[in-house]
């Protein structure tokens, strides 16, 4: 009977997140308390990889982090299949360091990745991490909670000057691709006006709510903005033709207020929250969320049973084949009920 103790190796990869951490200490107390495995905690994603630069990990290293964001091993934008050499480095110390599996901890991207690991015959397993919420085939990803509390907080904050100077305030929030993040802070802070990716927005319907809302006595307005907005005329362009066509111009909530500049004599401010969203500690909902998938991975490991990312759907942590998901992005449906519910609620998307 073979009684090799199994080893594996753990990255995050991509833009951090809240949540990392409690995955980490998830995935590797139940590994090594429950099921008595060796962890490799590799540095910096799949640099780290690459490189060879990873080491043998000690419950004091994942002990007491559960409330710190970030990530402990670090992270990296890396992407090694864009490279052969690269390729090989990455076999090689897999086989070096004779691992059972990869655990792969990201967002789309790391997503992609641990499927084209999964490609080269290797064993990998992949946790969906991100602010975005747009990882395809999970109903949440870790970091998105907590992201969305620092929004909805900004949102809240830009209440109160608005409303002192009667100005509109526009919060740039994170969310290229998809405008979850947009979407849920600006119905939880009471947003009049959201802008997300999905929905490309028309500058004369903002302009109408808004004129509707200072006739009605409302002398300010507070607009929420993903950053991947479209306007009705950019509707057909790719993310990566956006990305050409505004390289090097002012983000997209400079845009919509010079847009409403042009039509009319609105005193706007632009707040862009940026990194605040991705900083600070993970909420509770991210806490136990990081550490029912982490402790989900370790089961898979023990059974062998590999190739998957860890899921939540519904009420269950569940594995789906990487190859079902990898490569799609989970947008926001136009028939989402919180699109119906806010615009029920008396706020605009600008359609
Ligand atoms: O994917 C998470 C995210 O924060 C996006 O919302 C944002 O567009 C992107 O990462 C920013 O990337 P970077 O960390 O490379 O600046």
């Amino acid at each position: 009977m073979n009684t090799k103790t199994k080893r594996f190796g753990i990255l995050t990869a991509g833009g951090d997140a809240p949540g990392l951490n409690p995955a980490i200490r998830g995935i590797c107390k139940a590994a090594q308390l429950e099921y008595d495995m060796e962890i490799i905690g590799i540095q910096d994603g799949f640099a780290g990889l690459v490189e060879g630069r990873g080491e043998l990990m000690r419950p004091s290293d994942y002990s007491g982090i559960i409330h710190k964001g970030g990530t402990i091993l670090g992270t990296s934008r890396e992407r090694p299949f864009k490279d052969e050499e690269k390729i090989k480095q990455l076999i090689y110390h897999y086989n070096n360091w004779e691992l059972d599996c990869l655990v792969c901890l990201g967002g789309n991207g790391t997503q992609k990745r641990a499927n084209l690991v999964r490609k080269l015959g290797l064993n990998v397993i992949h946790l969906p991490k991100t602010i975005d919420n747009d990882v395809y085939g999970t109903d949440m990803s870790f970091g998105f909670h907590t992201a969305l509390e620092a929004a909805t907080d900004a949102v809240d904050r830009l209440h109160t000057t608005a409303a002192s100077h009667k100005r509109i305030l526009i919060a740039e929030i994170m969310g290229n691709s998809a405008g979850w993040l947009a979407l849920y802070s600006g119905i939880a802070g009471g947003a009049d006006v959201i802008i997300i990716p999905e929905i490309p927005y028309d500058i004369n319907k903002i302009k109408e709510h808004l004129d509707e809302r200072e006739m009605s006595g409302s002398k300010f307005s507070v607009i929420a903005v993903a950053e991947g907005a479209k306007a009705l005329f950019d509707k057909d362009l790719s993310k990566k033709e956006m990305k050409k066509k505004y390289e090097g111009q002012p983000s997209a909530a400079f845009r919509l207020a010079a847009e409403l500049k042009a039509l009319g004599d609105y005193d706007t401010r632009v707040s862009v929250l940026g990194y605040v969203q991705r900083g600070g500690a993970p909420v509770a909902y991210d806490r136990v969320l990081a550490t029912q998938m982490g402790t989900r991975a370790a089961e898979l490991m023990a059974k062998g049973d590999y190739g998957n990312m860890v899921a939540l759907k519904g009420m269950d942590i569940v594995a789906v084949p990487l190859e079902k998901v990898a490569g799609k992005t989970k947008v926001v449906p136009d028939d989402h009920l919180s699109i119906k519910s806010a615009k029920l609620a008396g706020t605009t998307f600008g359609d």
